[in-house]
């Protein structure tokens, strides 16, 4: 076997890595950029020739770093986007070093039982039915259509149908039911199933974007046949809970032979509070749904990417994603899992590796703190825009997501909201990002990283009275 200068890379790779990390607290958040200019240090021609990989990496972390927005800052509060846990980094560079294809226990041993024991322990943390099983996928997107899938193939069967093999051309119809504010990754889920987004039936949602339960109950009680309803735990905008109790009951009522239900939660944004403190009681009844996606890679803060898929049965979970093929080796035994049965890659990467080391870093109580911690900063940012007396806050702070609407007193007040967004943006101190809710152009902020501290939300505050004073 060749070898190669490993030390030159890690050394080209790493002491940069180690600067930026450093960096974080004090570093610039995000600059505006021409993407020109980044082509202008990084393009050109394919090269005809050979470059070390030395130099090539050197290059690159010289280059490339100017133009990285800094997601693990904490004073990221952009989109949803989670932190990155020591314990997930290091995962993350050994999941690379060890190069491994964790598709089938056989070719990876180590990470696939690694990977089932980050599944017990979530089913655990998050209360869960321990016979559920754990799709290690690569976000909430997939997330949710790993667990669409499922639930597809459960209702189909159960009216006769096999999906699997016989697709949904003349299949008996599935009702899907979601609700005015899903997720538009639950949309594009239904997209990729062949379900179709314009066909799914909208439930409407009250003034925090959480589904009414009432007009669940006429939805269903005009409805026949299999069934398919979405609901979320954490809304993008607002942070809200549907009420999965009232929502279960619901469904207890109209569940009948002819008319299976399969009940998933979009929990990319919520399913931790399961595992949170003073807020756990919003995630009550979750535990008596079907199938729950969460993302491991936000308020888990496991690197990018990193989602998970669970659902209640398990039979359907591998009908719908396992595969086999004469040349490769399956297990045979329960205790040996081959997670290409649970998602829908083939060969994947080492992805569980960095849930099991966050999991096991922070244990049930750091979990815990971490989730309720990020949802007090958020509580904590928010009163402090309203003492400010130059912003309201237009959703009730549930949990970790604020929606703010900067008061122009001209009554310009989308425009404003804009412009203060774009200015902090300019200034680097901070990231937020913006959104149209109820008609109303709203800055939103998403309180999702471990490292986040009084100190961040105080200067980030700062920076954004600073936008707002130019008027
Ligand atoms: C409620 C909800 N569902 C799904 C997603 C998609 O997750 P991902 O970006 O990890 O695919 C998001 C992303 O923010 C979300 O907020």
């Amino acid at each position: 076997m060749k070898k190669s200068d490993w030390q030159a890379i890690l050394e080209a790779a790493t002491q940069p890595a180690l600067k930026y990390l450093e960096s974080l607290p004090e570093r610039s958040v995000y600059s505006p950029v021409d993407p020109e200019e980044i082509r202008a240090v990084v393009g050109g021609p394919l090269p005809e020739g050979p470059t070390t990989p030395h130099d090539v990496i050197a290059d690159l972390a010289r280059d490339l770093e100017p133009f990285v927005a800094a997601h693990a800052s904490g004073r990221y509060f952009g989109f949803v986007i989670g932190g990155l846990h020591p314990a997930a980094y290091g995962a993350e560079l050994l999941a690379s070093t060890w190069d491994q294809n964790a598709g089938l226990y056989a070719v990876t041993p180590g990470v696939a039982v690694v990977e089932h024991v980050a599944q017990e322990w979530l089913l655990d943390l998050l209360d869960l039915p321990r016979e559920a099983s754990v799709g290690f996928v690569t976000g909430g997107q997939m997330a949710n259509f790993t667990c669409l899938a499922a639930a597809r193939d459960s209702v189909l069967r159960k009216v006769g149908w096999d999906v699997e093999a016989d697709g949904l051309q003349g299949a008996p119809r599935i009702n899907v039911v979601v609700k005015s504010e899903k997720h538009s990754t639950v949309a594009r889920a239904l997209r990729y199933l062949g379900l179709g987004y314009s066909n799914a039936i909208e439930v409407p949602s009250d003034d925090q974007s959480r589904m009414d339960s009432s007009a669940l109950a006429t939805t269903l009680s005009r409805l026949d046949g299999p069934t398919i309803l979405c609901v979320e735990a954490g809304n993008v905008n607002t942070g809200s809970f549907d009420d999965f109790v009232d929502i279960a009951d619901v469904v207890q009522e109209h569940r009948a032979e002819s008319m299976p239900i399969w009940v998933h939660c979009d929990g990319a944004v919520g399913l931790w509070v399961r595992a949170a403190g003073a807020r756990r009681g919003l995630g009550v009844g979750l535990e008596r749904l079907d199938s729950w996606s969460t993302d491991a890679h936000k308020l888990l803060n496991v690197a990018y990417d990193s989602g998970i898929a669970i659902c209640r049965d398990a039979s359907a979970h591998r009908a719908s994603m396992g595969v086999q093929a004469s040349y490769l080796i399956h297990s045979e035994s329960e205790s040996a899992r081959d997670p290409m049965d649970w998602n829908p890659e083939f060969s994947r990467r080492a992805r569980g590796l960095g849930v099991y080391a966050t999991l096991r870093a922070l244990g049930r109580s750091g979990v815990g703190e971490l989730v309720d911690r990020a949802c007090d900063l958020a509580v904590r940012f928010a009163d402090s825009l309203r003492s400010s007396g130059k912003a309201e806050v237009v959703n009730d702070v549930v949990f970790n997501q604020v929606l703010v609407r900067w008061l122009h007193r001209n009554g310009d007040h989308d425009g404003f909201n804009d412009r203060v967004i774009q200015r902090t943006q300019e200034d680097g101190t901070a990231f937020f990002s913006g959104t149209t809710w109820n008609g109303m152009r709203l800055m939103r902020l998403s309180v999702s990283d471990w490292a986040t501290d009084e100190d961040d939300i105080e200067r980030s505050l700062e920076a954004l009275l600073r936008a707002a004073s130019a008027g």
